[in-house]
């Protein structure tokens, strides 16, 4: 026999047992979005190369480890998207949805980075994002902390969350407090790490976000952001701080989050977890304003965050929150040559008078014993039941299957009306 051919290392199945719960999660984050007044776009998962390297960052672990990046056959280089927002803002651009508009936006799918697999960090992963054009904050921002907040709250995990918050500051600012970090760092060369010593001379703000234990004592006198924002970013900052006061939801204000994308300024926020070992960044956003005029199009507003699915799902599932059944409401028996027909035609007519009715025929056959088993199997409610009596008398039987209820034969015309009251 041929060798099984396995799935690329780090691309997961998602399987049949696990889908109710990505399907309950999606649902919940899907309604609060709709309440919010979001909107769902989507837009392609492969782009040009040059859209990520330029908005993501060239000196960034992404682009420059982490790409799914190929030569197509007309030559040109593209890569599969690590992420929406680049993605997102492109297709707004190039749709004129910028134009004297502004725009509260959502997608859900796939992304891809070339990652160390390991347990919550995959080289494909679903992300859930969220973009908002046009807004300069600090309303906006405020919003989505909130919405994110709800979320947690309408999935039953809100205690497992925090929320971490910064301001990473103007890009002026940002330039001078680089200044200040490479200087300090320098003083204290032989503290770093090779990674951090690279980092050096690429992106040294990226060193404060450095996971090294040995580079905690280094990082922690180095000096923070927070010293040197000026007024502007303060007050923004403070703006947002003060309505989650009001708003009662805790927040931590974390100095060293810089986020390992270089499209940001000013707000950056996470929301973390200790419940799952190392990756336990559920969630990540900020303002990336100055993105909009990087990407060719007129200065404008931006914000917006993404969350991880497998990351969520497994906080869902810790929490063991009941998921909603998926399950099917009857399993439908037939046995005999003239059950068989007879059967598919009641099922269709069901299906007509009772269209959300979940129902699951038996197919390929099998005695009664076997197609009782699977009745069973299938966790549905109820069985109904055809066999060559039934079918000669126009009749079916009903048989409860999760309870000691014994079975009724009911007239097969009367069936839909029967099926109403005990459903
Ligand atoms: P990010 O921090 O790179 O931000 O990713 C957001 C979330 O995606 C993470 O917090 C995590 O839950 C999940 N995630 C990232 N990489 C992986 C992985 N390899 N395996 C599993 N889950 C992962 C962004 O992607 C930005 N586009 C967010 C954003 C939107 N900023 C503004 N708008």
């Amino acid at each position: 026999m041929a060798k099984h051919i396995q799935a690329v290392r780090g691309m997961h199945d998602i399987l049949p047992e696990q889908t109710p719960l990505w399907h309950h999660v999606e649902g919940v984050l899907q309604d609060v979005l709709e309440c919010y007044g979001y909107q769902e776009i989507r837009f392609p998962i492969v782009e040009r190369t040059e859209l990520f390297s330029r908005s993501i960052g060239e000196v960034t672990d992404i682009v420059e480890k982490e790409m799914y990046t190929f030569e197509d056959r007309s030559g040109d280089s593209l890569t599969l998207r690590p992420e929406g927002t680049a993605g997102c803002l492109r297709a707004c651009i190039e749709q004129g949805l910028l134009h004297n508009q502004t725009q509260k936006l959502w997608y859900a799918g796939p992304m891809f980075r070339h990652e160390r697999p390991q347990k919550g960090r995959y080289r494909q992963f679903y992300q859930l994002g969220v973009e908002a054009y046009g807004f300069p904050g600090p309303d906006i921002d405020t919003e989505l902390i909130l919405m994110t907040h709800r979320f947690w709250k309408r999935l039953g995990i809100g205690d497992n969350l925090q929320l971490q918050l910064n301001s990473l500051g103007t890009t002026a600012e940002r330039l001078q407090y680089r200044a200040m970090l490479v200087d300090y760092f320098r003083a204290n060369l032989n503290l770093l790490d090779e990674d951090s010593l690279r980092r050096l001379g690429t992106n040294p703000l990226r060193i404060l976000d450095s996971k090294n234990p040995d580079m905690a004592a280094v990082i922690s006198t180095a000096p923070e952001f927070a010293n040197h924002l000026g007024d502007e970013s303060k007050a923004h900052l403070e703006a947002i701080t003060q309505a989650l006061d009001v708003s009662k939801v805790d927040y931590v204000l974390n100095p060293r989050l810089v986020r390992g994308l270089d499209y940001y300024s000013n707000t950056v926020f996470e929301w973390v977890t200790r419940e799952l070992g190392a990756q336990g960044t559920v969630c990540a956003g900020g303002r990336y304003d100055s993105l909009i005029e990087q990407l060719g199009a007129r200065s404008n507003h931006a914000i917006g965050f993404a969350l991880g699915f497998e990351r969520l799902n497994a906080l869902v599932e810790l929490s063991k929150t009941r998921i909603p059944n998926a399950g099917s409401d009857i399993y439908f028996i037939r046995v005999g040559a003239s059950a068989e027909p007879a059967g598919l035609q009641l099922v269709e007519q069901l299906r007509e008078a009772l269209p959300h009715l979940k129902l699951l025929l038996n197919c390929g056959g099998g005695s009664f014993k076997s197609q009782f088993k699977r009745a069973d199997k299938s966790n549905a409610r109820f069985a109904l039941i055809l066999g060559e009596d039934e079918v000669a008398n126009s009749t079916i039987s009903v048989k409860p299957l999760r309870n000691d209820t014994p079975q009724s034969t009911v007239a097969q015309n009367e069936l839909a009306d029967y099926l109403k009251k005990i459903l």
